[in-house]
């Protein structure tokens, strides 16, 4: 670490701490109402949805699982290609299976929709999207988010697991990214 990085301030706040805990608990509430009895599994997209998942799951008060699926969309920088490719697959098998992805941000939707089409293939019982952030992206491909946390202007954003380029995941809050000077 350089001691750049260490002085490096993001941009302007986005949701802050307490607001992202008022967020993911009542997002808690809702999936609670939703899939009490049907022993969710919480599929986590790797890596930028992690902190989201750890404080989403202590706000759910029923059975489910997780398990975690690693995708890398041949991103640089702060734009995704669209071509996806798994790394590592999930665990569990989810024939029958009441399937929620938990996914940090939903951007242009590309990535999302790769993943949608491939789980489908697997004949889950049911299968829903939980997206912390949505942005309001023109290129938004047609994806439906059953949960959303909050709608986010276009632009690229950093902290409680999103990250540009590796960093800025252990911010406590999401702020806009700010390409330093
Ligand atoms: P999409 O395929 O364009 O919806 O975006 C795919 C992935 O890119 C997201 O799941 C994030 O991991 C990452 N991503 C998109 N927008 C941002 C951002 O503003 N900050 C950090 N990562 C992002
Ligand atoms: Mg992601």
């Amino acid at each position: 670490m350089t001691s750049s990085d260490r002085l490096y301030q993001p941009g302007d706040i986005i949701l802050s701490a307490d607001e992202i805990a008022r967020v993911v608990a009542r997002l808690g509430r809702e999936i609670t109402a939703d899939y009490d009895g049907k022993n969710p599994v919480l599929v986590n997209l790797l890596k930028g949805g992690v902190v989201f998942l750890a404080d989403l799951i202590r706000q759910l008060p029923i059975p489910h699982q997780i398990d975690f699926l690693s995708v890398s969309s041949y991103e640089n920088g702060t734009n995704s290609s669209g071509s996806v490719r798994i790394v590592e697959d999930l665990s569990t098998n989810i024939a029958g299976r009441n399937v929620l992805i938990v996914e940090d941000v939903l951007d242009t939707g590309r990535t999302l929709a790769y993943i949608l089409n491939m789980l489908e293939i697997r004949s889950p019982g049911s299968l829903e999207v939980c997206a912390l952030l949505r942005k309001k992206s023109p290129k938004q491909a047609g994806i439906r988010v059953k949960y959303v946390g909050k709608e986010i202007p276009d632009v690229f954003v950093v902290g409680y697991g999103l990250d540009f380029n590796e960093k800025f995941r252990n911010l406590p809050y999401i702020a806009k990214f700010v390409t330093p000077e």
